[in-house]
């Protein structure tokens, strides 16, 4: 209850994907009014404003106004826009204040450099499944942010799906797990419903059965403690169906490929952070 009240302005600097996610996201959590949130895009009659608008949400092509606003103010632009906006906003910025920035690549470092200095930092990488409140959420926080600050955070996050903090070395790798991964859920849901077709079953039906059978393999997963690989072995059964697909996928090297995805999305998300903050880093992606 005292975590809620503390959450009655929330500004979204930059309203795409993301902003416009994580809004849903809070408001259908109940964690937040719409009219509580500020959010701002490049102008006026930006499409991405007109839809946050469309859910009730306070929009302006002002970023300071959000600023002013808020008390938790999320960083929600493109990487190479971020330094530029929050040089913009530093003006106005209160020490009471928390930045959570999403934005990929874009280090604690640099976040700050671009701020007053012991403004109150957190950086994550959320994933789009945070609009139906089932996304994954990994942040960091610098030294300035505290105990409480953390169990907001976490409240927020916890609002809208997993949220865990980790080390920030580990964020290049989450964004290539987590960040991308509902692209490769996607992809794998997409090219079963495939298989579907081909073997007689309309899309749209296909579609709908593999999103339940993704859903109830990962709440296997996660409620009766269960490795995959014994789950899998449950399904197949010796000479049986699963089996023969198995092996089919196993021929066409299917585990190395979804690990090569994992490590090239990875490792370009270190790149990406490296062209943004101009520095170089420990690899902890494996070249
Ligand atoms: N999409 C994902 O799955 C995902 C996942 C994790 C992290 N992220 C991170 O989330 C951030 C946003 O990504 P997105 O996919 O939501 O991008 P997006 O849909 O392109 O949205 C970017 C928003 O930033 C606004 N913007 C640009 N310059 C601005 C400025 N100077 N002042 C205020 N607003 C400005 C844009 O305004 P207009 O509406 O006027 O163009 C737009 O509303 C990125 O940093 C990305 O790394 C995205």
């Amino acid at each position: 209850m005292r975590m809620a009240a503390r959450l009655y302005s929330i500004g979204f600097l930059g309203s795409g994907k993301m902003a416009t996610a994580m809004a849903r996201g809070l408001i259908s959590a109940g964690l937040v009014r719409p009219e509580d949130i500020t959010a701002s895009a490049t102008s006026d009659t930006s499409l991405n404003l007109q839809r946050m608008k469309g859910h009730g949400v306070r929009v302006t092509s002002d970023n300071s106004e959000v600023v002013r606003r808020s008390s938790v103010v999320w960083i929600a632009t493109k990487p190479h826009t971020v330094a530029p906006v929050l040089r913009e906003i530093s003006p106005v910025v209160r020490r009471d204040q928390l930045f959570v920035s999403v934005a990929a690549g874009t280090t604690l470092n640099s976040l700050a450099k671009n701020l007053p200095e012991g403004t109150k930092v957190v950086r994550c990488m959320p994933n789009t499944p945070v609009v139906v409140r089932s996304g994954v959420t990994v942040y960091s926080r610098n030294g300035t942010v505290n105990g409480e600050d953390k169990e907001l955070v976490e409240h927020m996050l916890g609002s809208v799906g997993l949220g865990m903090e980790m080390p920030e070395h580990y964020m290049d790798i989450i964004t290539g797990l987590t960040g991308c991964g509902p692209s490769y859920m996607y992809v794998m849901l997409d090219a079963l419903a495939d298989g579907g077709v081909y073997a007689g079953i309309p899309k749209e039906i296909g579609l709908r059965l593999i999103a339940h059978t993704m859903i109830g393999a990962a709440k296997m997963v996660l409620e009766n403690g269960k490795h995959p690989q014994e789950l899998k072995d449950d399904v197949c059964s010796p000479a049986g169906t699963s089996i023969q697909a198995i092996r089919t996928l196993e021929k066409a090297g299917f585990r190395g490929i979804v690990m090569d995805a994992v490590h090239a999305a990875s490792k370009r998300a270190l790149e990406l952070s490296r062209l943004d903050n101009g520095e170089t880093k420990d690899v902890y992606v494996k070249r």
